[in-house]
């Protein structure tokens, strides 16, 4: 017997009865994002492996262990792309939309893809809402970034179970003094390390404050301290940025030893973390990127931005059960017909009702049947009204109309006052 053919482990469908959910919330940040004046951009999702590399690092965990890596048949090497950040700025330099300044407040939507071990709320294939701006250096970019996510949060429903945590790595020079200086106190303690730490000392030593490792932790309680090494400018950058936040009131933890999966973070690095969701509980990261563009081949050119987890905020939503109620209601009315010439009048009638109420939910039933099946299809279907045509109906030109949920008799209206009648009874979306 052949073996039945199943999704790859950790990319997962997302069924008719979760869709609604993810419309809602990517129908709020969008709304949202129009609002504040960011401008959408598409990107494809597979680029050369050596865009990642060069923007993201060599030597981070999503380099080094995790990208979906291949050859394609002209021997070039692509990656499924494991972020939008990398993309978005290779598709600004290449459309040269971002030189003389020109400031770019873009988002992105669409599926990132991981070789992760799955577990809830972590995936491969899992999917971001991102924003990048390019051009503005200053703390109030920064700021309309937090501000923004505070908002939604606010709309969501799910302000009291985030929280933002904060830090600053500073310029490359000041950061470089101070991985100097860490450097030198861990490699002095270096046999009370982790492995994995003792490793990353060598590569990549500012990640080793993210270790999960007690005993490295309880090394890092006394090592030199990240605030101290900021140089002034990034220090004035990162009061501008707090002092931002404290006039709007957004509250935020300072976590000195947040530095990000991602080697191109400079100045203001954030994640707004809910412990509602077991392990995986950041649902919104970002930062300052200062020397990206440069790096990647542009001329100097300042940007932030931050992603969010879509999988992760629709399971904080669902957890909270802050789903509205009205989103998985997806019929308004319901056209039930008997009969041939009754089908034909009916999807008339249809059509001519779309034409006044564009807005309108109106399912016609498809595949015929009793009276019986028709009428527990339109229940089925979550509709609030099932419109009738039948024999009687169609002698007099009338549709009996039908409440399906609470209170209410059944009533005939003529079919040319069909459309004002819905109009008062169906608040359209
Ligand atoms: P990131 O922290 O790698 O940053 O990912 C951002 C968010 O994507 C995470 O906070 C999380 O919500 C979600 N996420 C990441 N990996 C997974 C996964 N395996 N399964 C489910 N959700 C996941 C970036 O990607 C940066 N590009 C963000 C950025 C934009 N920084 C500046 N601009």
């Amino acid at each position: 017997m052949s073996k039945s053919l199943q999704a790859i482990r950790g990319m997962n469908d997302i069924l008719p009865e979760q869709t609604p959910v993810w419309r809602y919330f990517e129908g709020t940040v969008s709304r949202l994002l129009d609002n504040y004046g960011y401008k959408q951009i598409r990107m494809p999702i597979v680029e050369f492996t050596e865009l990642f590399k060069r923007s993201i690092g060599e030597v981070t965990d999503i380099v080094e262990k995790e990208m979906y890596t291949f050859e394609d048949r002209n021997g070039d090497s692509l990656t499924l792309r494991p972020e939008g950040t990398a993309a978005c700025v290779r598709a600004v330099l290449e459309h040269g939309i971002t030189g003389g300044g020109q400031v770019q407040k873009l988002w992105y939507i669409g599926p990132m893809f991981r070789h992760e071990r799955p577990q809830k709320g972590r995936y491969r294939q899992f999917h971001q809402i991102g924003l990048e701006v390019f051009n503005l250096d200053g703390p109030d970019i920064d700021a309309e970034l937090i501000v923004l996510t505070w908002r939604l949060w606010g709309e969501l429903g799910i302000r009291d179970a985030v929280k933002l945590e904060l830090n600053s790595l500073g310029t490359s020079e000041s950061r470089g003094r101070y991985r100097e200086a860490l450097v030198e106190y861990l490699s002095a303690h270096h046999d009370k390390l982790d492995e994995d730490s003792q490793r990353r000392l060598k590569t990549n030593p500012l990640r080793v404050l993210d270790t999960k490792n007690a005993d490295t932790q309880a090394v890092l309680v006394d090592a030199p301290k990240m605030a101290d090494y900021l140089d002034d400018e990034s220090r004035a950058h990162f009061e501008g940025l707090k002092a931002r936040l404290d006039a709007v009131g957004i509250p935020y933890v300072l976590n000195p030893k947040l530095v990000r999966g991602l080697d191109y973070y400079s100045k203001t690095v954030f994640e707004w973390v809910t412990d509602k969701l077991g392990a995986q509980g950041t649902v919104c990261a970002g930062g300052r990127y200062d020397g990206l563009v440069e790096q990647m081949g542009g001329k100097p050119t300042p940007g932030v931005g931050f992603a969010m987890g879509i999988e992760r905020l629709v399971l904080l939503l669902e957890t909270l059960e802050q789903i509205p109620e009205e989103i998985s209601r997806q019929v308004d009315v319901y056209l039930c017909a008997f009969g041939e010439e009754a089908e034909l009048a009916g999807l008339a009638l249809a059509e001519r009702v779309r034409d006044q109420l564009p807005n309108l939910r109106l399912q016609v039933n498809a595949g015929a049947g009793s009276f019986k099946s028709q009428f527990k299809k339109a229940d089925k279907s979550g509709a609030l009204y099932a419109l009738i045509l039948g024999d009687d109906e169609m002698a007099q030109q009338v549709v009996g109309f039908k409440p399906l949920r609470g209170q209410g008799e059944q009533q005939s209206i003529a079919w040319d006052a069909l459309a004002a009648h819905l109009a008062t009874c169906v608040v359209q979306g």
